[in-house]
């Protein structure tokens, strides 16, 4: 499905099964940033020649495309380096300060725990079942007795693909007066989001897991809150006036982006969300791969999967019994299948595992049933190779 689009695969003849980790890029985003590049190139939000007004009225137009994609206002959209960078303002310019808690999931990211410890505010944690679900009724006794926190919980676990109930989870959440933030990393190029019937408080998300490029990603968050909240860095285009006493600033979202900002990257961004939003049938292809790889691994012998849940998306994480997830990583490599091994940057919920890290495969639009028999195959014979 798809893999035409995508000149990364014209130039290599393997099995890239890493795109929880980045996705690769179809020609419509490469072909938008190369214009810029090559025909409008300038500064934006400065000046008033012709070219800088059409590259700041393209960067807008970007910023207009993903409020609308996850269902926006526009003045609600800031852009960040990505999802790290959006939760380290959020932690600096809001919670730390107003919050002294964060309530966090066992499945969490290094980025959405990292941020709340160099802000030093209190971490609480909702563990997870077997299946690595979240329990309702736990989550509500622990929210219950931390009041006005902060929860932040990942939308899609990156390491085990598990899609948490995120309405549910924000629902109980404003019972108790707390503020919410999802990671929404894994994503923005896997499920419909729409900020507004989900009444989220604040979502993060990166262009470069969803078909966009690296270095840009947003984070969304209710108008009012992002009013409250004072810059995150200082530098040009975010101010209103300067002097050596003091300095006033635009108002949001412009006021969070000083310095030039990702101005190819935004326009790369916006492309790629019009290419997922034409393809058809997404969710189902995500699912049916995701169901055939569980099949063929659960066929193989010692496998270790970590999960039964039903709502999963985008990736699988295994181990084989007795041999070392990183051996089988080499391996599969050397037979031109990319796939990530490791802790997945989740830490936490590998030591409650009592593991290391997993063998991970993660599905994008272009990948096919045909390509996870080929990865069997592979990791059959990589398993001979190292019993
Ligand atoms: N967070 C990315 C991953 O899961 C890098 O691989």
């Amino acid at each position: 499905m798809n893999k035409k689009d995508f000149p990364f695969f014209q130039n290599n003849e393997l099995i890239y099964l890493d795109n929880a980790a980045t996705s690769q890029k179809p020609q419509v985003v490469l072909d938008a940033m190369n214009e810029y590049y090559t025909s409008y190139c300038s500064n934006i939000h400065r000046g008033s020649h012709e070219l800088g007004n059409k590259a700041t009225e393209s960067y807008e137009e970007a910023r207009r495309t993903l409020a609308k994609f996850i269902g926006a206002q526009e003045n609600e959209i800031v852009f960040t380096r990505g999802t790290t960078e959006a939760i380290n303002l959020l932690a600096s310019s809001y919670v730390k300060g107003n919050f002294d808690t964060v309530i966090l999931s066992e499945l969490e990211h290094h980025s959405n725990i990292l941020p709340w410890q160099l802000n030093d505010l209190h971490i609480e944690v909702i563990g997870v079942d077997q299946d690595l679900n979240i329990n309702l009724e736990e989550y509500e006794s622990l929210v219950k007795k931390n009041p006005h926190s902060l929860v932040s919980i990942t939308h899609i676990s990156n390491a085990f693909g598990i899609v948490n109930p995120i309405k549910e989870l924000i629902q109980i959440a404003h019972k108790y007066e707390c503020k919410v933030l999802i990671d929404g990393a894994q994503a923005l190029a896997h499920l419909k989001i729409d900020v507004k019937s989900l009444d989220v408080d604040f979502y993060a998300f990166s262009a470069h897991k969803a078909y966009g490029p690296t270095g840009i990603g947003a984070l969304y968050a209710k108008y009012e809150f992002l009013e409250e909240m004072n810059p995150y860095q200082g530098g040009g285009s975010m101010i209103n006036e300067v002097s050596f006493e003091y300095s006033t600033f635009l108002d949001p979202p412009f006021r969070f982006e000083a310095g030039t900002q990702a101005i190819a990257e935004a326009i790369g961004f916006k492309a790629a969300l019009e290419y997922i939003k034409q393809i058809k049938g997404l969710q189902a292809h995500d699912k049916s791969l995701l169901e055939y790889a569980k099949s063929s691994l659960e066929a193989l012998d010692d496998i270790i999967l970590y999960t039964q849940a039903k709502n999963v998306s985008g990736s699988i994480s295994f181990n084989i019994k007795g041999i070392h997830h990183d051996d089988i990583g080499i391996l599969l490599s050397k037979q031109n299948i990319m796939l990530r091994t490791g802790h997945h940057c989740a830490m936490p919920i590998m030591k409650r595992l009592g593991i290391e890290g997993t063998i991970r495969m993660s599905f994008a639009i272009y990948n096919t049933k045909e390509e996870i028999d080929k990865t069997i195959n592979a990791l059959s014979k990589a398993i001979r190779i190292l019993r």
